[in-house]
């Protein structure tokens, strides 16, 4: 029995049954895998539904405020992927009509798709035959051929694609496509695979090699910066407080926060309050202390403090406590926000 048909009688027999699985429709397919692109299918589930049900076609999502996306996005990160939705939204409907393409070389030139999810969405909803190569299918694929190269490096990208290529079915790259990510999801697993199980261990080679637990070879580490983030809540008179937009190109852009001091080591409350009061007349000052929290993004940790001031001046635009709870704002300010009692 060769690779593909093997791993799709394993798939027949221990799929999930998840929503976008029972679909050929390309906008839902689509929303679905940008979804859960760095995502675990147990967090994103929940997501994909409300989005479903809040955008049932791509035109829905198209005439959406980017407001409201924002809002049902919160909590998922990576919010570039929610902006790259509108945008992608609205192109289609402006320039396909409201027809979500479903081929290969069209879906690669939308805002937000790249090889692998053109790929996702051409194969499930079109029975496109194009290979999708993901971190699942590195690995089983590493796995299985014994292929050792550095999946870190773009030449090693070229020759898993070509042998991703060369293992598709043909006549059912959909199901093979959706059997290969979910076998590296619940069988190949990352950290001590069931290997005594599986339905390769006569062929893996190397289960073969005794060499699972050291592929696939990544050797590039991700760098990650240290920010520190002072967030201050400052109300008025009026209980109103302010929010700001963030339009930098960050990793926040367009989500609202509270006015934030930051450095890049961590500084004292005096030198927070020093920077305050330039600003403010400050009638009162206070720091959350048991809110510190340490948010680890793949690419940034965040050391996060909070603290709240009273002013005298009027705010300009501010929002009461339960309109600034409607607002997008990043995860960590939500929790904190739900948390509080003032
Ligand atoms: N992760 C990305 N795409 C997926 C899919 N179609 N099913 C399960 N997990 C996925």
């Amino acid at each position: 029995m060769n690779f593909s048909t093997k791993i799709i009688n394993w798939y027949n027999q221990n799929y999930r049954d998840l929503p976008w699985r029972n679909t050929t429709d390309a906008y839902k397919i689509w929303l679905s895998e940008i979804i859960l692109q760095q995502t675990r299918v147990s967090q994103g589930l929940p997501y994909y539904i409300n989005f479903i049900n809040a955008f049932p076609t791509v035109k829905d999502l198209a005439n959406a405020d980017e407001q409201q996306i924002l809002k049902l996005w919160q909590g998922l990160g990576y919010y570039s992927r929610a902006r790259n939705l509108h945008f992608t939204a609205k192109f289609v409907v402006e320039n396909h009509k409201g027809i979500f393409p479903n081929s290969y070389e069209e879906l690669l030139k939308l805002k937000g798709i790249g090889t692998y999810t053109a790929a996702a969405i051409a194969s499930f909803s079109s029975n496109e035959p194009v290979a999708v190569l993901d971190g699942n299918v590195f690995r089983v694929l590493s796995r299985v051929f014994n292929v050792d190269y550095d999946i870190s490096q773009n030449t090693s990208k070229k020759y898993f694609i070509e042998l991703a290529t060369k293992v598709l079915s043909k006549s059912k790259p959909d199901i093979h496509n959706q059997a290969i990510m979910e076998f590296g999801a619940l069988q190949c697993v990352p950290k001590s695979p069931n290997c005594m199980e599986c339905i390769f261990n006569d062929s893996c080679e190397a289960f073969k090699l005794k060499k699972v637990s050291e592929l696939p070879v990544k050797s590039k580490k991700v760098k990650v910066t240290k920010r520190f983030l002072n967030y201050i809540l400052v109300k008025d008179a009026s209980e109103n407080y302010e929010m700001n937009k963030r339009t930098d190109n960050g990793i926040w852009k367009n989500l609202f926060e509270f006015p934030c001091i930051e450095s890049e080591s961590e500084i004292e409350e005096t030198e927070i309050l020093n920077q305050l009061n330039v600003k403010y007349e400050i009638k009162n000052f206070h720091y959350f202390d048991t809110f510190d929290v340490l948010h680890k993004l793949s690419h940034q940790h965040l050391n996060i403090k909070f603290y709240t001031i009273e002013i005298e001046d009027a705010i300009n635009k501010g929002y009461t406590f339960e309109e600034l709870k409607q607002l997008p704002v990043p995860i960590v300010l939500h929790n904190f926000i739900e948390k509080i009692v003032i």
